[in-house]
């Protein structure tokens, strides 16, 4: 891997990131910085930015192929997503999303799929979505020492279950469901929580519950980390970014504008530039082309000949 910036040891950030190194961040006031990113570039640009945890996540299944639902994606290809992310990055930890349908049908089906993201995308832990209902799986991975992070809330991957893309926690029963959800995944061992989409109050007072940390999507300041589609953070994402998104770059436009820039130098004969183009090693005759095709002109005729 080639030398490149990096914000190691500026800000505080760990030279590496481990399991045990984050969760035992709960509490120190510090928040965890995490941000997806399911590419080589990207996943480069988000280390050097100081990123500790990159989700290689189903979000990857909107933003990168067009899906409408995260519900498609497989999971070859997030083991191939990941195995591009972890070329490209050492320092932070690399946590990759069990898609939809690989951790439902048993625990050693999960378990199983849960390894070929270790072991062949190179993933140091895995999330999956789910509370109560899915703690069995979450310990099925623990006891056979798969890192697992829990993600409770407004649930992508349950978007028919869920009736749509839904805040959760409104309501106390809610609310406490919620909690109860959480605790369940911190039981069966999860080192840490996601947060999505949940009214900031409830989202406090989980994180107050819980001993492991939680990380926020849209559910406000008082989570111990914050994480955000990376697409939605730089404008490249081609849908309107939920609410609780900050853009903080347009690439969207800085790309359209390049490449109009460029399809107007081509269509002008602006570009290519002599320099941006090769000489020949020698002095070529102006006629280098008539012997080659004189050699043709002969062979096709013989040709001609023997079919004759
Ligand atoms: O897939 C995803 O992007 C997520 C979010 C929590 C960021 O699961």
């Amino acid at each position: 891997m080639r030398a490149r910036p990096s914000a190691a040891g500026e800000f505080g950030v760990p030279s590496k990131v481990t399991v045990p190194g984050l969760r035992a961040r709960k509490g120190s006031g510090m928040p965890i910085l995490a941000l997806t990113a399911y590419d080589y570039p990207t996943a480069r640009l988000v280390d050097e930015a100081g990123f500790e945890l990159i989700l290689v996540g189903d979000s990857m299944a909107n933003v990168v192929l067009g899906h409408a639902s995260t519900l498609k994606i497989s999971l070859d290809q997030l083991i191939s997503a990941t195995r591009a992310v972890k070329r490209a990055v050492d320092r932070p930890l690399v946590v990759s999303d069990m898609p939809f349908g690989t951790y439902h049908v048993s625990t050693s089906e999960t378990i199983r799929n849960a390894l070929r993201l270790v072991r062949e995308g190179g993933a140091q832990a895995v999330k999956i979505e789910g509370g109560r209902g899915r703690a069995r799986q979450l310990r099925a991975l623990v006891d056979a020492d798969i890192p697992a992070m829990g993600h409770v809330g407004l649930l992508p991957q349950s978007i028919h279950t869920q009736g749509g893309y839904r805040i959760q926690g409104r309501t106390l029963e809610s609310a406490q469901a919620l909690l109860d959800d959480a605790l369940s995944l911190e039981d069966a061992g999860a080192f840490a929580v996601v947060l999505e989409g949940v009214p900031e109050e409830v989202a406090a007072r989980v994180t107050a519950r819980l001993s492991v940390p939680t990380i926020g999507i849209g559910a406000g300041a008082g989570c111990d980390g914050q994480i955000l589609v990376l697409h939605d953070v730089i404008g490249l994402a081609t849908a309107p970014p939920p609410k609780f998104a900050r853009r903080y770059a347009d690439v969207g436009q800085v790309i359209r504008e390049a490449l109009k820039a460029f399809a107007t130098d081509i269509r002008s004969g602006a570009f290519p530039a002599p320099a941006e183009t090769y000489a020949a090693g020698e002095a070529l005759p102006d006629d280098w082309d008539r012997q080659v095709l004189a050699d043709r002109l002969g062979r096709d005729e013989a040709a001609r000949g023997r079919d004759r």
